[in-house]
């Protein structure tokens, strides 16, 4: 059974969300709400002008739209200030091991991701050349949970959607993976995450047999 992966790298690769939030926070304390961890869940795996949409609506704020484009730019200024900061040691636990173990599988792998900054993340982190190909913000024209981004990634694995096997953090995520008939792996809360196939708390509780029995076809 050949397979391929497309990973998701918000959450699942390393942990932005936290400097997402602390940035969309910010945002919020500027037009005078308050935004909360809680709210920033809605958030996870949609595209920034979403985001900023449904932050808006949290805080029930209207804004033009020269104002909307002031907004995203300096959201994201101020979001590269923590990017730029980051080194491999923010690597989420398990995820070398797991592309050392798909490698060692032969098992391809690629990015899909949301995020427009996901090749800059990357490179940060020194996993840019790891990828056999990466589907960022850039190259897609619907944001999850619409599945044109893992469709893409599917291309690029030069496999059918059914072969593929998505890694997801967000609700939004699970849902395109679901929606382009691949199979979802859930990370995180198995609660919020409940739509997915497979669900496991972080990377380091995948089993270590898993890829190998899906290969053989038994998962
Ligand atoms: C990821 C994150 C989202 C974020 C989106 C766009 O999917 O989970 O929270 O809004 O990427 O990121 P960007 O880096 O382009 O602002
Ligand atoms: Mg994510």
């Amino acid at each position: 059974n050949k397979i391929g992966v497309i990973f998701d790298l918000d959450g699942v690769i390393v942990d932005t969300a936290k400097y997402h939030f602390l940035a969309w926070k910010d945002l919020a304390g500027q037009l005078g709400f308050e935004f909360c961890e809680a709210q920033n869940e809605l958030l996870k795996g949609v595209s920034r002008v979403r985001s900023l949409e449904i932050l808006l609506g949290i805080g029930k704020v209207e804004l033009t739209e020269a104002q909307k484009q002031e907004y995203l730019i300096s959201k994201n200024e101020h979001y590269l200030e923590y990017i730029h900061k980051m080194g491999p040691e923010e690597i989420l636990p398990g995820a070398i091991e797991l592309l050392d173990k798909l490698d060692e599988l032969g098992i391809k792998y690629v990015l899909g991701s949301a995020s427009k900054n996901a090749p800059l993340i990357l490179k940060q982190v020194n996993l840019l050349s790891r990828f056999s190909g990466i589907v960022d913000g850039n190259s897609v024209s619907t944001a999850k949970p619409d599945p044109e981004v893992f469709l893409i990634g599917a291309q690029k694995l030069n496999l059918k959607p059914e072969q593929c096997v998505v890694f997801e953090d967000a609700i939004a995520g699970v849902e395109a993976a679901n929606r382009a008939a691949m199979l979802s792996i859930g990370i995180g809360d198995k609660i919020t995450l409940k739509e997915a196939d497979f669900n496991f708390n972080n990377l380091t509780e995948i089993p270590e047999n898993f890829f190998s029995e899906m290969v053989l076809g038994k998962i």
